[in-house]
């Protein structure tokens, strides 16, 4: 496969997104970079024995320490990030030292927002490692920990100097966490690629069954989309609020099962349907709409109802806490047709209540 190139443009902060295969051992990537002899590599301990020895092989040139954090969800928290700074302090880390994150999602956001934080700021690297972090998280900036009352509430938009997407690493991810990756991937036909859509329909089980070029293509087509909206929108003021869809009920799920239980993904594909099935009570979705959407994660081996034990009241009150919410009361993004996005709106709770209701239920 050869290496795709897209850029992040963000000004004198643009940055570039390799994508391909091999490119872990490819020094050079990693070399322009970096600006310091000083590097510090953060990943955690499932990650570590598959390509930490990969990573640190381009880097023989440095100075080098690892931190290899404990693997979970529920790790992504500031009680973490401060076991970074911790180990950045006492090795005496300058400001123009950098910060490599290796890993998936979890990983990308801790080290981002830990390189944000040190010393008010340090270069870093993202090199995503699930399918979910290659097509989103690595990309655009937002770094971040959980709080126990609310899924990334803590964090900062900081960009990275550089991302290094390699697909190979991928052969090892596990069928779940390649299939919540996809639900990320749906997620950019249905806010506004609907030709993508279209394809994602057809070639869902090329990707399942990890066809190296559909999943080039979707991993390009999603960063493509998405490099798009953060030069647009950096700090979400608009359109990039629209990479939400989902996820204000998702978040709700994944706080209230507590962090782990639900992968990302996977809650964000529940939060989808039912913010599909709202979409339909507005009067914008059609039911044949809704079904097509619930067909494709269905198809993707993603969950599309909601956990019993989450009844609306719960859901409520979790989705009270969320970034997108004005002066505390909700506010989602629907779909006024199949790759058409709304941007945040408020929500009569009647019609929401609705939808907590009776959606899976
Ligand atoms: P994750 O980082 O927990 O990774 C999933 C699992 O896969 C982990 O057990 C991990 O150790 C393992 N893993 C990673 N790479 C592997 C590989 N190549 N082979 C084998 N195992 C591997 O989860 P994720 O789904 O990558 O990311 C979810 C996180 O990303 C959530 O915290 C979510 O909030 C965040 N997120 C952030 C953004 C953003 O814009 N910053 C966007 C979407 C999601
Ligand atoms: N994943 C949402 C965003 O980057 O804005």
């Amino acid at each position: 496969m050869l290496m795709k190139t897209l850029l992040v443009e963000l000004g004198d902060r643009s940055y570039p997104i390799y994508i391909g295969s091999g490119l872990l051992n490819q020094v050079e990537l990693y070399t322009q970079h970096i600006k310091s002899s000083q590097v510090i590599v953060i990943t955690n301990s499932t990650i570590a024995p598959l390509y930490l020895d990969q990573v640190l092989n381009n880097l023989r040139n440095f100075k080098v320490e690892t931190l290899i954090l404990p693997d979970g969800e529920q790790f992504k928290t500031l009680d973490y990030v401060t076991q970074i700074f911790d180990k950045l302090l006492s090795c005496k880390f300058s400001r123009n030292a950098t910060l490599i994150a290796l890993g998936g999602g979890v990983i990308g956001d801790m080290g981002g927002f830990s390189a944000a934080c040190y010393q008010r700021g340090i270069p870093f690297l993202q090199i995503p490692t699930t399918l979910l972090a290659q097509v989103d998280s690595s990309v655009g900036g937002k770094t971040g920990v959980n709080h126990a009352l609310g899924k990334n509430m803590i964090g900062a938009f900081y960009q990275p100097q550089c991302v290094i997407a390699d697909a190979d690493v991928l052969n090892t991810l596990n069928d779940r966490q390649l299939s919540a990756g996809l639900a990320e991937v749906i997620k950019y036909g249905l806010i506004r690629d609907i030709e993508f859509f279209e394809w994602l329909e057809q070639n869902i089980e090329l990707l399942l069954a990890r066809d190296k070029e559909a999943l080039a293509f979707a991993i390009e087509r999603s960063c493509l989309n998405k490099a798009q909206i953060v030069a647009e929108d950096e700090t979400e003021t608009g359109i990039r609020a629209t990479l939400n869809l989902g996820h204000t009920f998702g978040h709700a799920i994944e706080t209230g099962a507590g962090y782990g239980v639900y992968l990302h993904g996977e809650a964000v594909a529940i939060g989808t349907c039912q913010a599909a099935d709202l979409s339909r009570r507005k009067g914008w979705l059609t039911d044949a709409d809704v079904e097509r959407i619930i067909a494709l994660f269905k198809k993707a081996n993603l969950p599309v109802n909601p956990p019993e034990q989450l009844d609306s009241d719960s859901f409520l009150d979790l989705m009270a806490v969320d970034k997108k919410n004005i002066d505390g009361k909700i506010r989602l993004i629907l779909l006024t047709k199949i790759g058409v996005a709304t941007l945040p709106i408020g929500i009569d709770t009647l019609l929401l209540e609705q939808t907590l209701n009776s959606y899976g239920r």
